[in-house]
């Protein structure tokens, strides 16, 4: 299947080869192939000459044990086996780690244990809507700090919407410095000893009400909590506002990955359509597991016409054979009726007698029978499946017109849908080769 003219081919290697390329960021729906996606450009940009890291998030254990990233430490590893002149570094995210980092980097010792043991801060870090997206925020603004790296690959976490990604960490960021821990903080801004005094007492009071809801302890680990991360605030908005810059910035570029189904590309138009608003830079749309066909030139109609026609004359062959097949197997007999008249060995079996102890005996003909037919039924399947995938082919070919249509201006490069799961650097680069050659499938 080639792209036609309305879509302009995605160009990956210049877009991996640009100096100026820092970040390339891939989102799409849950499934589509980011993950893949991300680690197959690392792969590719790495032999291409750049020295790449690769932020996964829940990579499938199998890719993530080829590329020794098995183990969740929150540091990149140089990934081996990788050729040419650059490198390829890999982590997977930790998110409970990311969290806990910041809380030691931006608070003192004591307050950072007083915060790491809470209960509330750790059932916080470890999975609250938006934290996996906040995280990974935080990690990319990280990882570009440090410039160790000409180009960072963020795979992004697998929300439901690709949106999330862009959402949930400015709801988390303004959750964690929002109205309700204000309201929470307020006395204790006031000033000093007489503001916690103060805190003390209101949630003392709220205890009373709330505490018989949700238990005392739970109350104070919420106060001891919010007291200690006093340092904190502000800073978790902030950085996440820092890093929104980030992703505006001319380095950046977005990849929309996407299946090429309805629901899927129009999850991808409305990625693109707010990218825009956000003035985020995108690079094109991926589309993944694409199918094609080595015979596309046979249409679905001729195909299923043929398989017709087949069938059709095995219909009039099998009678013709079959009658054949018992003249010589059973030299006097041309019908069943006639057949039934001779001895038990000589027997062909009749087609309610093809019991498996008559088999033995007789199996000649009836085989050589099967033999002829199954040919045939063979090729009349094959055709029948041929005109499925073509009418898949069709599709999926529909689904990416209409998303071209109301995004003309988007690059796309298709990937097809390889046989097996991609889970070692061959996979990756398979992958890869596809993503480069753009516009064709076949
Ligand atoms: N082009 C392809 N051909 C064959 N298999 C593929 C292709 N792309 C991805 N896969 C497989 O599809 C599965 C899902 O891919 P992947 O994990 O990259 O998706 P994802 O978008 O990261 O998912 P999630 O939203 O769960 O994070 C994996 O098993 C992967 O090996
Ligand atoms: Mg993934």
């Amino acid at each position: 299947m080639t792209l036609d003219s309305a879509a302009a081919p995605l160009e990956i290697d210049p877009l991996l080869d640009d100096p100026a390329t820092r970040i390339v960021v891939c989102c799409g729906s849950g499934g589509v192939g980011k993950t893949t996606t991300a680690a197959a450009l690392g792969v590719r940009a790495a032999e291409r000459g750049r020295k790449v890291v690769v932020l996964t998030i829940d990579p499938a254990r199998r890719l993530a044990q080829s590329m020794g990233i098995d183990s969740l430490d929150n540091t990149p590893r140089q990934v081996k086996g990788v050729g040419g002149p650059g490198e390829l570094h890999a982590m997977m995210l930790d998110m409970k780690r990311t969290f806990d980092e910041i809380v030691e980097a931006h608070a003192d010792p004591d307050r950072a244990r007083a915060i790491l043991e809470n209960p509330f801060y750790q059932s916080l870090s470890a999975g609250f809507a938006g934290t996996q997206e906040y995280m990974a925020m935080e990690k990319l603004g990280q990882l570009r700090a440090r410039d160790d790296w000409d180009l960072i690959i963020v795979d992004t976490p697998p929300s439901r919407s690709a949106l999330d990604f862009l959402d949930a960490p400015k709801r988390l960021g303004s959750f964690l410095d929002g109205k309700f821990i204000r309201l929470l903080m307020a006395p204790a801004k006031m000033g000093g000893r007489a503001g916690m005094k103060f805190l003390n007492v209101g949630m003392s009071m709220m205890t009373g009400t709330l505490g018989k809801l949700l238990g005392g302890q739970f109350l104070r680990d919420v106060q001891t909590f919010i007291t200690a991360m006093d340092t904190m605030f502000g800073g978790f908005r902030t950085r996440a506002d820092a890093t929104y810059r980030l992703l505006q910035a001319p380095g950046t570029a977005f990849l929309v990955v996407a299946a090429p189904e309805r629901d899927a590309l129009r999850e991808a138009a409305y990625f693109v359509e707010r990218l825009a608003a956000e003035e985020m830079p995108l690079a094109g749309l991926v589309l993944n597991r694409v199918h094609g066909s080595g015979a596309a030139r046979l249409s679905a109609e001729r195909a299923r016409a043929a398989a017709e026609n087949l069938e059709d004359s095995r219909i009039v062959d099998q009678e013709a054979g079959n009658a054949q097949g018992r003249g010589s197997a059973v030299p006097e007999g041309s019908s069943p009726e006639a057949s039934e008249t001779h001895e038990p060995p000589l027997e062909a079996p009749a087609p309610d007698e093809s019991d498996a102890s008559t088999l033995p005996a007789a199996s000649a003909a009836p085989e050589s029978v099967a033999s002829v037919t199954t040919v045939e039924q063979l090729t009349a399947g094959l055709l029948r499946l041929h005109a499925e995938r073509m009418q898949v082919l069709a599709r999926e070919e529909r689904t990416r017109d209409r998303f071209t249509a109301l995004h003309p201006e988007v690059a796309v490069a298709e990937v097809p849908a390889l046989p097996g799961d991609v889970h070692d650097l061959a996979g990756l680069r398979a992958i890869a080769d596809r993503l480069a050659a753009g516009g064709t499938t076949s």
